[in-house]
């Protein structure tokens, strides 16, 4: 696979081409699902629950994002990798450049951070810098006691004109990316035809221009039971392998995620 930039997931948008994120903390699992093909790798803070066993992935640290995003960037064979800033990495510009500026020396080729307009100076400033952002909006983990729990966002009129305000901003503040987490698919639709820059999806429906999932969850391995926008992909396949290029091939020919993944 030729190295995949901003500028390829931009032409994929374009040309209404779906492209596959997958989560990734080591070296072994980049070099797998970056030689299956996977354009993004995403070194989420979801390792604070999935490799840590926390319950939230509000206890990790920079430090700890930028070891695993070393790792990542070893094993990696020509994805674009996404690093995760932690909680509290980004409460001022300041402190999300010097938070920024440790995942990019790891290894990283961007950063995602978590949260609305609030952001948009944050945004601003690291992008203007050579600093490319996702935003991460809707379900916005990092928020979780805010929020109530880990639920669906954007299903009243008003949370979702927020939502979509929100994303045009972040788009005009300088972020090449926005990420939407459990949210309403018809909302997931609107804003990703109202941006120019790709958006991918996670319990957002079949429309976004990509699909991210936990690498552990489609793989079948976390305990417990899975949220309903979670598909086992080993349940169809006779390798890791194989399950990893199930999921590219229906992230990209629009099989997955099914309506049964999605919501309302
Ligand atoms: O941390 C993570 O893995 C994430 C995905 C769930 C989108 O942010």
């Amino acid at each position: 696979m030729s190295k995949i930039t901003l500028h390829t997931l931009s032409s994929m948008k374009k040309a209404g081409e779906k492209f596959a994120v997958l989560t990734a903390y080591d070296a072994c699992f980049s070099h797998l699902i970056s030689s299956a093909g996977t354009e993004v790798i995403l070194v989420g803070d979801s390792l604070g629950m999935v490799l840590q066993g926390n319950d939230s992935t509000l206890p990790v640290t920079v430090e700890e994002m930028a070891y695993h995003t070393q790792s990542v960037a070893r094993g990696n064979q020509g994805s674009l990798i996404m690093a995760d800033l932690p909680f509290m990495s980004y409460s001022t510009p300041e402190q999300a450049m010097d938070s920024s500026a440790a995942l990019m020396q790891a290894g990283a080729n961007m950063v995602k951070l978590e949260g609305g307009a609030w952001l948009s100076d944050t945004v601003s400033m690291l992008a203007e810098r050579g600093i490319p952002v996702c935003a991460h909006l809707g379900l916005t983990p990092q928020t979780v006691n805010k929020l109530g729990g880990y639920r669906v966002q954007g299903r009243d009129t008003e949370s979702a004109k927020q939502m979509l305000n929100d994303a045009v901003l972040l788009q005009d503040a300088g972020a090449s990316i926005i990420l939407l987490e459990c949210v309403p698919s018809l909302l997931a639709e609107e804003i990703t035809l109202a941006l120019d820059i790709p958006v991918i999806g996670i319990g957002a429906g079949s429309d976004t221009d990509a699909q991210v999932l936990v690498m552990h969850d489609m793989l079948g391995l976390t305990p417990g039971r899975s949220p309903k926008f979670v598909k086992n992909f080993m349940q169809n396949a006779d390798s890791i392998e194989a399950a990893i290029s199930l999921y590219i091939k229906e992230v990209k020919d629009g099989t997955f995620p099914a309506q049964e993944h999605g919501f309302e």
